[in-house]
């Protein structure tokens, strides 16, 4: 029994053919989609969204022997979607609160949409469980109680996409890494300036 058939002539030019049109047909799709997806980007110019610190207050700090640190903390994030054509959408939105480098706070949210030319507030309020902080840490809480102004980190990050009618665009990371600096004993900010950016 042989192997291998020698197709017919006929037969190649078929198989041939076939591929040619379907092969055709691929660039062509590839070609529209990509006019599409260009025209899309020309007409709507779509702007990344990213959230940003809107408010922050420091309510509450209690730091006492042996080190123990309990704080409680109002902070309004904003998400924004500046785009005047395309809807937005947040996933995965996880950031994390530190204190020279020990964990005081994880702040996250549902998956949400944010309208054309609009934003969606994000509200925590949040007191901390007691954390015991290291040496070094307690050295830098001392320093910072004394100048009247304490620092803790904020950063994470967030997936988000826009949506002009059904086209969807991949989801992009937009990372938040700010530091907030608060006046102490009044909790107010200083220089409050925390946004997120899209590499
Ligand atoms: C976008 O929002 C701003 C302020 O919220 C408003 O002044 C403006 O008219 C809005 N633009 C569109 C196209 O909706
Ligand atoms: C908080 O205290 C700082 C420094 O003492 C001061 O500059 C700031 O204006 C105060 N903020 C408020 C809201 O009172």
């Amino acid at each position: 029994m042989p192997a291998f058939v020698p197709a017919t002539p006929q037969q190649t030019s078929w198989a041939v053919w076939l591929a040619a049109i379907v092969c055709a047909v691929l660039a062509i799709a590839v070609i529209i989609a990509g006019i599409v997806v260009f025209a899309i980007y020309i007409i709507y110019q779509p702007k990344m969204p990213y959230i940003k610190v809107a408010y922050a207050h420091l309510s509450k700090l209690d730091y006492g022997q042996p080190g123990l640190l309990e704080i409680e903390m109002v902070l309004n994030l904003v998400a924004e979607n500046d785009n005047k054509k395309a809807h937005a959408s947040f996933s995965d939105l996880s950031f994390l609160l530190q204190f020279h480098r020990i964990d005081v706070a994880a702040l996250r949210a549902d998956p949400f949409d944010v309208a054309k030319n609009s934003s969606l507030e994000l509200d925590y309020h949040f007191p901390s469980s007691p954390i015991p902080l290291d040496q070094a840490a307690m050295e830098t809480m001392d320093v910072a109680l004394k100048r009247g102004v304490v620092s803790f980190d904020l950063s994470g990050h967030a997936r988000t996409r826009w949506r002009v009618g059904i086209f969807l665009s991949v989801k992009f990371r937009t990372y938040l890494s700010c530091e907030l600096r608060f006046f102490w004993p009044n909790g107010s900010t200083v220089n409050l300036d925390c946004i997120s950016k899209s590499p």
